[in-house]
C-alpha cells in the first residue's frame, strides 16, 4: 500500500520534472524508498538531512551574522528556563506588539497549539511545536536571497514573517526557517510618474507598518490606504491580500494603490513587478493572496494630498433594555449602511452580545452636520426606546488627526487583542438589503446561545483601479463585510477551543457563507471547505499558474495560498506533498 502510493507519487514527480527540465528526477532515483518517500516532505530537526550545525553557520556566515536560533518567546514561562519576571512580561501575549518583536511571535493561538504558552503550567515544557526552528532577521535582498536558497536546497520549509498579525497562522510553520522582515522599515516620498499614475508615492521597505506609513505621509502632507489596525505591516499579508482601510471608499483597496514591487523570486533573483514589467507577477502580487508568489522587500505606493476628514462614533450597550430593542437597533443600523456608504463613507461596528460599538464613521471633506444628518435615524430611533449612547461627531483638518482620534491612541492604536477565532464574509448591497431580518437573527443567535460576536464594515470600491489586478472580484460589488470572532479563553483546555473553532466552521459561518459572495482571505476561517472559491474566486485558476511560473516547486507555502493544496501539513506539522 504505502510502496504502490510511493510508486504513483514518484511518477507523478518525475513526469512534472521532466516537463520543466529539472534535475528533481536524478535526485529522486538517488535515494531508497524509504527516503525519497521522506524526501517528499521538508525536512524537520532530528532527521538525518537536516542541515548540520557548520551549513547554519555557514549560512549565517553569509548573511553577516543575521541567523537566529528560534526559541519560542514563551520559553521563560517554563521549566528549566523560567524566569519569573520576564514570564509575567508575557501578561500582553495576545496584543500583537508582544509577538512581532520576537523572531518567534505570531499571535493566531490555534496554531500556537498552546506548546509554549504562559498559560500553561511551569513544569509543561516548552515545545518547539509550530514555531520555526531559525529566522534570517533579514537587511537586504541579498538576506532573503540567501535564505530562500538554502531552503530550496536543504528541502527545508520556508516562512515569511512580518508582524505575525495573520489570524490563518500563516507567518509560522513547524522546522521552517523564517524570512524575517519586520526590519525592513525605510521610507521614501517619491514623485512618480507611470503611464498608470503620475503623483506623489512612498516606497515602502517590506517591514514598515501602517502607523509608521502614515507618520512618514502626514509629515509630507499626504495619506495612504493602510488599515485599520495601525500595526499591520502595509506591504506583506495587507495589501497582497487586498486590504481595506478608512480610505477605501475614496481611493479603494490597498492592492489599487500599488505601483511597483521589488521581489526576491523562488530561484532567489530580485526582480521588479509594474503593471508593464513582470505584469503578471504584478498582478498576482497585487490581491492574490500573500506568501504565495516571492519575499516582497519594497513596495512603491500612491499616495494623495491630506485635508478635512469627517467622523463619527457611537456607544451603547444592552444593560436596562430589552433585547428586541437592542437587536432592534442592530438591525435599524443595517438599514442605513446603503445611504451611509452613499454618502462617501467607511464605516466600522462591532456588534458583541451586550454592547454596540460604532467605531467610526469616515467621510473625506465631511461636515458635522453631514454625519449628524446620517445617524439622526439611529439617534431617533435610540432616543424612542429610552437607550442612552455616547456619540461624538467631528471634521479635523487632516486624516492624522482622523486616525488618533477614532483609532488612537498612537502610535499603536487601541489594543488590538487579536488571539481570536475569526471567520468572515462578504454580502453584495441587494443581499444585505432584503436577508437583513434573516442576517441578524443569526447574529443575535450566535451571540445569544455561543457567546460570538460580529465586528463588520461597509464601504465602496466598486470602481476600476488604475491597474488591473487579483484582488477578489466579490469585493466591486461588496457593500458590507461581517467577521465572526471569539476571543481564545487561554485559561481552558486547547481542546474545548479546538471544539469552538469546529462550531464557527460547522454552525456560526454556513447560513452566512450562503448569502456570500466570498470572504477575505486576511479575515477568514483557516478551516473554511470552500477557500478556493470564496477567497479568489474566478481568479484561482489564473493565479496558480502564475505561480507555477514563478515558484514552479511550490517553495513557498501558507495555509490556503493559492496552490497551497499540493502539500499537507501531518500531525506532527511536516509538510508533505499531497
Ligand atoms: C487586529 C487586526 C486588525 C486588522 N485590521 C485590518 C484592516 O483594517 N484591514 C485589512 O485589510 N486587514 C486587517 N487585518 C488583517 C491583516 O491585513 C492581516 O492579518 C495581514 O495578513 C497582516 O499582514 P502582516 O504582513 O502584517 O502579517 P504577517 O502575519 O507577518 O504576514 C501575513 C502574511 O503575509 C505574508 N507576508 C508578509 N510579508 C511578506 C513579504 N514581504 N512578502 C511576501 N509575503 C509576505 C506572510 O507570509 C503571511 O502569509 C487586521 C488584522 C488584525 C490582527
Ligand atoms: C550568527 O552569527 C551571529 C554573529 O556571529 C551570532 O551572534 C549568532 O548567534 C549566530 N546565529 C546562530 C544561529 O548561530
Ligand atoms: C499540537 O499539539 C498536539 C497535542 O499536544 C500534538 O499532538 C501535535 O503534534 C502538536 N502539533 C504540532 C505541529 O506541534
Ligand atoms: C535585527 O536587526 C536589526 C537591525 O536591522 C536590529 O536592530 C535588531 O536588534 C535585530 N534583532 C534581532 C532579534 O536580532
Ligand atoms: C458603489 O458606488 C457605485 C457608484 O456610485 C454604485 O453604482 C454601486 O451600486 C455602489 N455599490 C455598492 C455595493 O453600494
Ligand atoms: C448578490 O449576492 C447574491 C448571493 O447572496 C446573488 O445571488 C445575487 O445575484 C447578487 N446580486 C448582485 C446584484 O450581484
Amino acid at each position: 500500500m504505502m510502496v504502490g502510493a510511493t510508486r504513483h507519487l514518484l511518477i507523478g514527480i518525475l513526469a512534472v520534472a521532466s516537463q520543466l527540465g529539472t534535475t528533481t528526477s536524478a535526485t529522486v532515483r538517488s535515494r531508497d524508498d524509504s527516503s525519497s518517500e521522506r524526501s517528499r516532505c521538508r525536512y524537520l530537526p532530528g532527521d538525518n538531512e537536516w542541515p548540520s550545525l557548520n551549513e547554519w553557520a555557514s549560512l549565517n556566515a553569509s548573511i553577516s551574522g543575521r541567523l537566529i536560533q528560534v526559541v519560542p518567546l514563551g520559553h521563560v514561562c517554563h521549566d528549566p528556563t523560567y524566569d519569573a519576571a520576564a514570564c509575567a512580561a508575557l501578561s500582553s501575549w495576545t496584543l500583537p506588539q508582544t509577538q512581532w518583536s520576537d523572531a518567534s511571535g505570531f499571535t493566531a493561538a490555534y496554531q500556537q497549539n498552546a506548546s509554549c504558552n504562559p498559560f500553561t503550567p511551569q513544569s509543561t515544557p516548552c515545545l518547539q511545536g509550530n514555531y520555526v526552528s531559525y529566522a534570517i532577521n533579514v537587511s537586504s535582498a541579498a538576506d532573503v536571497s540567501a535564505g530562500i536558497k538554502f531552503a530550496q536546497k536543504k528541502n527545508i520549509r520556508l516562512v515569511i514573517k512580518n508582524t505575525g498579525h495573520d489570524y490563518l497562522g500563516k507567518s509560522t510553520g513547524t522546522g521552517a526557517l523564517s524570512i524575517w522582515t519586520h526590519h525592513l522599515k525605510d521610507i521614501k516620498i517619491l514623485d512618480y510618474a507611470s503611464p498608470a499614475y503620475t503623483g506623489r508615492a512612498l516606497k515602502l521597505g517590506a517591514g514598515v507598518q501602517g502607523f509608521e506609513a502614515n507618520n512618514a505621509a502626514a509629515s509630507a502632507g499626504l495619506r495612504i490606504v493602510g488599515g485599520e489596525c495601525l500595526t499591520v505591516g502595509v506591504v506583506g499579508g495587507f495589501t497582497q491580500g487586498g486590504g481595506q482601510s478608512l480610505l477605501s471608499t475614496k481611493y479603494g483597496m490597498g492592492a489599487d494603490q500599488t505601483l511597483e514591487w521589488e521581489v526576491v523570486t523562488a530561484d532567489g533573483t530580485l526582480v521588479k513587478a509594474s503593471p508593464t514589467k513582470n505584469s503578471d507577477l504584478y498582478w498576482g502580487l497585487s490581491g492574490g493572496g500573500p506568501g504565495t508568489y516571492g519575499v516582497v522587500v519594497s513596495l512603491t505606493v500612491k499616495a494623495f494630498p491630506d485635508g478635512v476628514v469627517g467622523g463619527a462614533n457611537l456607544f451603547f450597550t444592552a444593560a436596562g433594555i430589552s433585547q428586541d430593542i437592542y437587536w432592534g437597533a442592530v438591525e435599524l443600523w443595517h438599514t442605513l449602511i446603503p445611504s451611509v456608504v452613499d454618502a462617501g463613507a467607511h464605516t466600522t461596528w462591532i456588534v458583541q452580545p451586550t454592547f454596540f460599538t460604532l467605531y467610526e464613521i469616515t467621510i473625506t471633506d465631511g461636515t458635522e452636520a453631514l454625519l449628524r444628518g446620517l445617524l439622526k435615524p439611529f439617534t431617533d430611533y435610540l432616543d424612542a426606546n429610552g437607550v442612552q449612547y455616547q456619540m461624538g461627531v467631528s471634521s479635523l483638518p487632516n486624516y492624522h488627526s482622523h486616525v488618533d482620534r477614532y483609532l488612537g491612541p498612537p502610535p499603536y492604536g487601541y489594543d488590538a487583542a487579536s488571539s481570536l477565532l475569526e471567520g468572515g464574509v462578504m454580502f453584495n448591497r441587494s443581499t444585505f438589503v432584503s436577508q437583513n431580518k434573516k442576517i441578524v437573527a443569526h447574529m443575535r443567535d450566535m451571540a445569544t446561545t455561543r457567546d460570538f460576536f460580529f465586528p463588520a464594515y461597509a464601504f465602496n470600491v466598486s470602481r476600476t483601479p488604475s491597474s488591473p489586478n487579483a484582488v477578489l472580484p466579490g469585493w466591486r460589488n461588496m457593500l458590507v463585510y461581517m467577521e465572526s470572532q471569539k476571543f481564545w479563553d487561554f485559561t481552558v483546555p486547547f481542546e474545548e477551543m479546538a471544539a469552538q473553532e469546529a462550531i464557527m466552521t460547522n454552525v456560526v459561518m454556513p447560513p452566512l457563507q450562503d448569502l456570500a459572495i466570498g470572504a477575505y482571505m486576511n479575515e477568514a476561517d483557516f478551516n473554511n471547505p470552500r477557500w478556493k472559491q470564496e477567497f479568489y474566486g474566478k481568479n484561482y485558476n489564473k493565479l496558480r499558474a502564475i505561480k507555477k511560473k514563478w515558484d514552479p516547486k511550490d517553495l513557498f507555502y501558507a495555509t490556503t495560498a493559492v496552490g497551497s493544496d499540493v502539500w499537507k501539513v501531518a500531525g506532527d506539522g511536516r509538510l508533505c506533498r499531497a
